[in-house]
């Protein structure tokens, strides 16, 4: 039985276990999958002798996603692009392959709700290593125009500038997007905190999609703001959850799990 985890600190929020749980008997997978409590100091011991105990891959998640990055032999495109993993695979020469897959798994979760991106406007709220994850896998839908709006517009810029060769994206300052979008995507930890942002109203039109990639039992606070908008299309981020799961869960197995049946087990489960 090959061996999974996920590591972090805290972990034991994580619901990694149950998700990956879900894939391996929907596909018939024989793994196993479990939560590990790295030291803040030690994340890469942890990592270390999960490789010698038989580890074959795992979930990297909050604060070690950069040093992940730094301690992998060998990255993907897409995780040298968004400067951080989420994934590590055990390579045949002992090295570990690092990947992204949270901006995919948001894209994945995007298109299973129908939002459409091809020729959109697109606004994404943050500029922090979430937003930074999810502009390649963006851009590469082919939106009309993609704004990365910031509280500290240098962060912002950055991005932009950063981003440039891959599609028409551009930067502004939290509160002046100055036009309507067809989606927004809110990756400030603002709703972490209970804070809300402060939003033009012309921000949006009776049709934009909302996507907040935080999620909770409770109503996000940006899922309140959509709600007062009048806007119907409001979807929080578990979906993005399941959905970079499931791209972490097909680099190590190469099957594609289904996602709706363990998003819908997951949401009841934390209801
Ligand atoms: P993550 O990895 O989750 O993206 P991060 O890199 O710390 O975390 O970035 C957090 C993002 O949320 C940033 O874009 C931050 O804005 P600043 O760059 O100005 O700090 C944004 N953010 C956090 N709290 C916010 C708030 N109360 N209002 C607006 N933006 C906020």
């Amino acid at each position: 039985m090959d061996r999974y985890a996920v590591i972090g600190n805290p972990i034991s929020h994580s619901q990694s276990p149950f998700i990956h749980g879900r894939f391996a008997e929907q596909t018939g997978q024989d793994i196993s999958y479990e939560r590990l409590l790295a030291p803040l100091d030690d994340f890469a011991g942890t990592l270390d002798s999960f490789r010698q105990e038989g580890g074959k891959g795992c979930n990297i998640t909050v604060p070690f996603k950069t040093e992940a990055l730094a301690l992998a032999g060998q990255l993907t495109e897409r995780a040298e692009l968004a400067g951080a993993v989420n994934t590590l695979q055990l390579l045949p020469d002992g090295r570990w392959l690092g990947d992204n897959t949270d901006g995919a798994g948001l894209v994945l979760d995007l298109k299973r709700l129908a939002v459409p991106l091809s020729g959109a406007r697109i606004l994404l709220l943050g500029a922090g290593g979430a937003a930074r994850g999810a502009l390649g896998p963006l851009l590469a839908e082919g939106p009309a125009e993609l704004v990365v709006a910031n509280r500290t517009r240098a962060r912002a810029d950055e991005l932009a500038a950063r981003f440039s060769s891959l599609g028409n994206i551009v930067s502004a300052p939290l509160d002046a997007p100055g036009r309507a979008f067809d989606v927004i995507i809110n990756s400030t930890s603002a709703s972490l905190q209970g804070e809300r942002l402060t939003l033009e109203a012309g921000v949006c039109h009776s049709e934009t999609r909302v996507y907040d990639m935080m999620y909770g039992r409770d109503e996000t606070v940006f899922m309140g703001w959509a709600r007062a908008q009048g806007l119907r299309y409001r979807y929080d981020g578990l979906g993005m959850l399941v959905g970079q799961a499931a791209e972490s869960f097909y680099l190590w197995r190469g099957v594609r799990p289904e996602i709706m049946p363990v998003l819908t087990a997951l949401r009841a489960k934390l209801e």
